[in-house]
């Protein structure tokens, strides 16, 4: 779909990796260069003509975000430099404060190094239990052992909507309600579901939602935290400087902004703000419905042409998104993608942040493709040929 929207085609490339980071359409390139090119200046400082433009166009991107999301109101849209910023700052501005020793968060040995990490360091600060849900055999988190795991000392639940592995759409909207009876905050990761699924904060009962712009068609260096009004007023900021404070004295008196500002000290991203707006409004005009629908095609297509091919070993071929895990039979998974990068086809190889993942696929690294609204079937054609063609080439080189 698109493809011509997006500069990176132009050349000979395969690009299977939007997992990792998504490409970009020309919009948002051009909407970044236009603020490099045409007004330049910093935000909430100038009283300048380029300083209102920039103004507008800065604030008014919380707007875009909230309605993306279906936030309440756009305080609760926080711009952070990406999901592990943001996923931080709810660990260590608002858990850490909340949370005492014995009290138990659950993850689960699918979540990427963000969602896992920052709660591993907690266990050590504050001496919080972390807990993990089990897998099903199929590597997915079901609401049936979410609910075996919960405790009277469960008080965070944090998990990504979508993970970035094995691709499974993980039931948040149960998990949400369940969150909700028994008083559990919920954390809710939606860096790998945001441009491919429909994500609603208020229906699935969220309390802090993370992703990151540069895998949804946006630029690096940008993200969301999204947190209800109520609990971002209780969430310390992990930056102090300006554009974040009322004042300061020498008495040592000072008193920070409201929310969001006061998440965000010193010079925002701007250009980077400016494009995640364009790719919220691109992503907007396509409808993320049809880039659900293509993208299930897809992955049929492709699961159904690996499975005729009989030294790859599929691991997730139950799942619903556009991410595709492999190895080949005794191959080593960035030999294959050093493979397949000789047919300008761009994929990941490796454990993917997912660290704790190796437990239950009993293998450490896979080969990962990962789709999004501009790939094809013919782009599938030429993978499954290269891979078909792998075989003889391994046989010879091993
Ligand atoms: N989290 C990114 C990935 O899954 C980098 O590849």
């Amino acid at each position: 779909m698109n493809r011509e929207d997006f500069p990176m085609l132009e050349q000979d490339t395969i690009y299977f990796d939007s997992a990792a980071t998504s490409l970009k359409p020309k919009c948002v390139i051009d909407k970044m260069n236009d603020y490099y090119t045409k007004h330049t200046s910093n935000i909430h400082r100038g009283d300048y003509k380029a300083a209102e433009k920039t103004n507008y166009e800065y604030d008014s991107t919380r707007d875009v975000v909230r309605d993306f999301i279906n936030a309440e109101n756009s305080k609760e849209i926080v711009f952070t430099k990406g999901s592990t910023e943001a996923l931080n700052l709810v660990v260590f501005g608002f858990l850490k404060n909340k949370l005492k020793a014995g009290d138990e968060v659950l993850i689960n040995k699918g979540e990427h190094a963000s969602n896992v990490l920052p709660y591993l360091v907690l266990q050590k600060q504050i001496g919080v239990k972390v807990k993990c849900v089990p897998l099903d055999d199929n590597y997915e988190i079901t609401v049936d052992n979410v609910k075996k795991m919960i405790t009277d000392k469960t008080k965070v639940i944090a998990i990504a909507h979508i993970s970035n592995v094995i691709g499974d759409i993980r039931p948040i909207h149960e998990i949400g309600e369940i969150c909700k009876e028994k008083g559990i905050y919920y954390i809710v990761d939606v860096s790998q579901s945001v441009s491919h699924v429909e994500v609603d904060v208020q229906k699935e009962n969220i309390d802090f939602l993370a992703f990151s712009g540069h895998k949804m068609l946006g630029p690096t260096g940008i993200g969301v935290l999204y947190g209800k009004e109520k609990l971002l007023n209780e969430t310390e900021p992990l930056l102090y400087g300006g554009g974040m404070n009322q004042y300061f004295e020498e008495d040592g008196s000072y008193e920070l902004k409201s929310i969001p500002s006061k998440f965000e000290g010193g010079t925002p991203p701007i250009a980077e703000v400016l494009g995640l707006k364009e790719a919220i409004n691109y992503i907007n005009k396509v409808g993320v419905n049809n880039i659900r629908k293509h993208e299930l095609e897809l992955r049929k297509y492709l699961v159904s042409e690996l499975e005729k091919i009989d030294n790859v070993i599929l691991y997730n071929k139950n799942s619903k998104s556009g991410i595709v895990v492999f190895n080949l039979d005794g191959v080593f998974s960035q030999d294959t993608s050093i493979y397949l990068n000789h047919y300008n086809i761009a994929i990941r190889a490796g454990n993917h942040c997912t660290k704790m993942l190796k437990d239950e696929l009993n293998i450490r690294n896979t080969c990962r493709v990962s789709m999004h609204l501009y790939n094809t079937k013919e782009e599938i054609d030429k993978l499954v040929d290269a891979l078909r063609k792998s075989k003889d080439i391994f046989k010879v080189v091993l």
